[in-house]
């Protein structure tokens, strides 16, 4: 675990966490990164904290130790969200501490008592609330709900203008050396593009209109540091984090990057022939593309790809009379993340009825994606010539909608 010195008064504890699956589910390709806080005036606070798993919170203890910090001399513990990432630790804390006193919403209250039993010397905040450290280290709480759970909020240390923001302008991918933004070479940065999109798309996409009401009320404070629960601080240049996650949430309502993500599966190489076509198309047309082989690819990796792009491709069979269901289960999920109005195209083949469109309409309608499909095309067996005629004027027709969307993101 690293001890980073974000601000007088404030450092960061950070490990990187490997070979998981967050959420349970989401099978992350750099790993990601847990943020711990300690705020110190005359009392000490941390704000956020690990995992419970085995050994995690006995790693945090140890940085404690090494900062000059005893658990037992802890004063208070801020919970910004209940979610185990952060929270998790709670359990063995309170073997120590059993007396600490916990800052946390009214909603995380809630859920202090259901996962651990824990009532007493819970003080439970409104908005804008304060607690006084002393030494002129004053904390606000700012609640920001349903980033990503009811219950979240932001803390504001604000004698630093340090925002510990939680989940709210967190990315994936690990950190080996640059904590800070200002740090960050080229390749970082780009690296962090990317992530911060799996991050946003995999774990905040479903809930944009709430993270649009965070970023307006981070705007209403005095932030001169963001520090959030998972990536990189952002120091030189907080604002473009904020940026990122008013971009993010663009994408997620229709926006993209000019590149096209393509969703695709083939049983016997049928779809297959009339998806060579389409790359030979797009590689004269330089868009770049997400080829994503379903079930093969990630469920993170896919979601991050279909958010990011302006445009998406489907190609896939019917089968069982349905949607190849690798495939409907991947834009189904897609669904969940409420990804809409994206531009598409669908192509497939089939052996004898069809039923591929009809499935994946279904799933777009019981979604309310309202992703725009051009003309629909199954076609049977093998793609003959007028297919892949319809299919490249089809996707000619996805370019330049690409282009157009790309341009205004
Ligand atoms: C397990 C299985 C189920 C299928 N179910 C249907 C079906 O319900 N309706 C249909 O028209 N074709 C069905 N087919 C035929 C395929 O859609 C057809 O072979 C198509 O060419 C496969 O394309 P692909 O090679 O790209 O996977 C099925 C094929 C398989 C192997
Ligand atoms: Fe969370
Ligand atoms: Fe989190």
């Amino acid at each position: 675990m690293k001890n980073v010195k974000i601000a007088d008064g404030v450092h960061m504890l950070s490990m990187n966490v490997e070979d998981i699956l967050f959420e349970g589910m989401w099978d992350l390709a750099n790993g990601v990164t847990l943020n711990s806080y300690v705020v110190q005036g005359e009392k000490t606070a941390i704000v956020d904290g690990v995992i419970g798993w085995d050994g995690i919170p006995e790693t945090l203890y140890d940085a404690l130790e090494k900062m000059g910090v005893k658990i037992e001399d802890l004063d208070y513990a801020i919970v910004n969200h209940m979610e185990p990432d952060h929270s998790g630790w709670m359990e063995s804390l309170l073997k120590i501490k059993g007396d600490i006193r916990i800052y946390a919403s009214q909603k995380s209250a809630a859920l202090l008592d259901q996962f651990f039993d824990k009532t007493e010397n819970v003080v439970m905040v409104k908005d804008g609330d304060t607690l006084d450290l002393g030494a002129g280290k004053v904390l606000s709480f700012h609640l920001a709900p349903n980033v990503h759970w009811p219950d979240t909020m932001m803390t504001l240390d604000n004698q630093t203008g340090t925002l510990m923001s939680c989940d709210m302008y967190g990315s994936f991918g690990k950190i080996e050396n640059s904590y800070f933004d200002d740090e960050m070479s080229d390749q970082d940065k780009a690296f962090f593009e990317e992530e911060g999109i799996r991050y946003y798309s995999n774990v905040m996409a479903t809930f944009g209109s709430f993270v649009q009401k965070a970023i307006d009320k981070t705007k209403g404070l005095d932030v001169k540091i963001i520090a959030p629960g998972h990536g990189p601080v952002y120091r030189s240049n907080p604002s473009e984090i904020m940026d990122n996650y008013q971009r993010y949430i663009g994408y997620g309502e229709g926006k993209g990057k000019r590149e096209i993500a393509i969703l695709w599966g083939s049983m016997y190489g049928m779809t297959k022939k009339a998806l060579d076509h389409v790359l030979k198309i797009l590689e004269k047309e330089a868009i770049s593309v997400h080829l994503m082989e379903m079930p093969r690819c990630t469920e993170s990796d896919m979601v991050a790809a279909i958010f990011k792009s302006a445009g998406v491709i489907v190609a896939a069979p019917t089968y069982e009379y349905k949607l190849f269901p690798p495939v409907a289960a991947a834009i189904d999920e897609a669904g969940r993340k409420k990804i809409t109005n994206k531009a598409a195209v669908y192509f497939g083949s089939c052996g004898w009825s069809g039923g591929a469109w009809k499935e994946l309409s279904q799933i777009i309608e019981r979604n309310n994606m309202k992703w725009d499909f051009d003309e629909p095309l199954e076609f049977k067996g093998s793609p003959h010539e007028e297919d892949l005629k319809k299919v490249e004027a089809q996707v000619m027709e996805l370019v330049k909608k690409v282009r157009a969307i790309a341009n205004e993101a």
